[in-house]
């Protein structure tokens, strides 16, 4: 159990809301178990038609927690944050994501599980995952090429700058932009109207939607896998997490 999740249903759907804001909502392994732990009731709950996933005061999530990747590898089988993205990438019910802010990491491949995803104006998103010295995660390797085309998924990853939300619309990611005000409103509407679809109807089409990438995304993830704990290990890794700890520009001009 972790306060930094916090999970509630109204109107048959059920909302999850990710609330370390103090911390940007980077995830800790509490924060995956209890994820994946919601994901898991909403979907055996008969009466929860669909998920929503938000975040807090202005942040959607900074990805994983920096000070828990030095504690050791965090992506085994088995895991808590693989049991997260077993949770997100197999749900059969619609998930809804509003993107309040900032999206970085996970924070931001977790969208690509999502159905539909709705981000603020000011949301800005990031895949940091060369810039920290580690590799793409969530079955990213295949979605984000597969999702936006080669050219535009390279200049994302192999660069790892921020992006806005508009530049998030136009590659795919993101399916509309609303004033920060807005966001939440519109993207509940949107829950709501999933919530009065016929649900297994519903449920049918998202399996069949995802029926050939399903495989591939599987693949991926377990690639990735193979590569994230020795990634994490690794000095490359060790520089770029001791910077962001020191607030100061990584210097990888000594590696190979
Ligand atoms: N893990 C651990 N702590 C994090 C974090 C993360 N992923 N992201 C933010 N924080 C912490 C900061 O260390 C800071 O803590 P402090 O107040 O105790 O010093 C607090 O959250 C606020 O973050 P700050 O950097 O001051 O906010 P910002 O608005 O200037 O920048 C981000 C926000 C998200 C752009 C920036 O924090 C960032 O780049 N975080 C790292 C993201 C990342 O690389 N995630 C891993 C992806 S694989």
């Amino acid at each position: 159990m972790t306060e930094h999740i916090l999970v509630q249903t109204e109107a048959r759907i059920q909302k999850i809301q990710l609330k370390r804001p103090e911390k940007k909502n980077a995830l800790t392994r509490a924060m995956y178990s209890a994820l994946a732990e919601a994901i898991g009731q909403g979907e055996a709950d008969d009466d929860i038609r669909a998920i929503f996933i938000t975040g807090s005061d202005g942040s959607f999530s900074s990805g994983n927690d920096i000070m828990d990747f030095l504690q050791g590898p965090v992506l085994g089988e088995n895991s808590p944050v693989s049991q997260f993205l077993a949770a997100i990438s197999q749900a059969k019910k619609p998930i809804v994501a509003a993107v309040n802010g900032v999206a970085v990491g996970i924070g931001a491949t977790m969208l690509l599980h999502c159905d539909l995803v709705y981000a603020a104006e000011s949301a800005r998103f990031r895949l940091p995952f060369v810039n920290l010295g580690l590799n793409p995660e969530a079955g990213s390797s295949y979605l984000l090429p597969q999702m936006m085309g080669y050219h535009r998924a390279a200049e994302l990853v192999l660069l790892g700058d921020f992006f806005d939300a508009d530049m998030a619309r136009k590659v795919g990611i993101v399916n509309a932009v609303y004033t920060d005000d807005d966001l939440l409103e519109n993207a509940w509407q949107k829950a709501l109207q999933l919530a009065a679809q016929p649900p297994a109807a519903l449920r049918l089409a998202k399996s069949l939607l995802k029926r050939s990438s399903a495989p591939a995304i599987a693949e991926a993830m377990r690639e990735e896998g193979k590569h994230f704990a020795g990634r994490l290990q690794s000095p490359e890794a060790a520089e770029a997490m001791q910077a962001f700890m020191e607030r100061r520009k990584p210097d990888f001009s000594r590696f190979k």
